[in-house]
């Protein structure tokens, strides 16, 4: 695991960018994982700004939300599908249909899980996943306890994050939904490369835990310590409470620059 520390999130937004840049340039059919969230919105606003610099294309692109709340009707502007859309899908070049999301309101749950890890599958695979983190450690709503093997499925959401997404709601806890899509713990260690992004000082105890702490369900995160390749980019105060902080720091700073991330 690479742990990187930057000045900001648009420091973090910058430099996960460059490499689904690089990715795409590689391989300018990739298939990437998208969050949604606030944490990678400054990724999108990057990559946007790349596609209308004329740097980067995502015409061949393909693209997979990682969850999706059940439930909320097609219009609601907090619907994952809609806001992903917003945020990033109509500001960048991909093809009509090229990214997919669970669907929220399938009457058939199960099947529709199912046919999202299929999708995937028959994709090729996810090239690159960006990720965010719960304040409980979740990464997509894998909650505390999810089965570190787990594939997409229906999850019930923490009081914690429905507290923590009251923000989206107009501060109303009843107003988030209990349930949710996600792609599990085991279709996420899937993806060929990761990249996590946090900010702020609420982050700090599960990027520790992720980090440094042991693997456990109670903090689904850890579970990325078996992955082969994940980068963690962090601003200070979401690295505040990592113990091997000054390591990471060196360890970044002597990396050639053509590496990457
Ligand atoms: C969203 C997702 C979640 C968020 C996490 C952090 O698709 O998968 O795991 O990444 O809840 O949310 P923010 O970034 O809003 O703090």
């Amino acid at each position: 695991m690479e742990v990187v520390t930057l000045a900001d999130p648009a420091e973090i937004g910058s430099v996960a960018a460059d490499s689904i840049v690089d990715l795409l340039v590689r391989k300018p059919d990739a298939v990437l994982g998208l969050a949604t969230g606030s944490s990678p919105l400054a990724i999108y606003d990057a990559l946007a700004a790349r596609v209308d610099a004329g740097s980067v294309s995502f015409a061949q692109a393909r693209g997979f939300t990682l969850d999706e709340y059940v439930g909320l009707p097609a219009d609601h502007p907090e619907r994952y599908r809609t806001v992903i859309d917003n945020v990033f899908v109509a500001k960048v070049d991909f093809a009509p249909g090229a990214v997919q999301s669970p669907d929220g309101l399938a009457q058939d749950i199960p099947a529709a899980c199912a046919a999202y890890e299929q999708a995937i599958q028959d994709a090729g695979g996810i090239d690159l996943q960006i990720l965010g983190i719960g304040t409980d450690g979740h990464i997509a709503f894998n909650e505390p306890g999810s089965s570190l093997a787990s594939r997409t499925r229906i999850k019930t959401l923490t009081r914690q994050t429905r507290i923590d997404n009251a923000r989206f709601f107009g501060g109303d806890i009843d107003a988030v939904p209990t349930h949710c899509l996600t792609q599990g713990l085991g279709t996420i260690m899937a993806a060929r490369h990761l990249i996590l992004v946090a900010s702020g000082r609420s982050k700090a105890e599960a990027v520790h835990h992720l980090v440094e702490g042991p693997v456990s369900a109670m903090w689904p995160a850890t579970i990325l310590q078996h992955h082969p390749h994940v980068t963690v980019l962090l601003d200070d105060a979401a690295a505040r409470r990592l113990q091997l902080i000054d390591y990471y720091r060196e360890t970044y700073r002597a990396k050639p620059d053509w590496q990457g991330i």
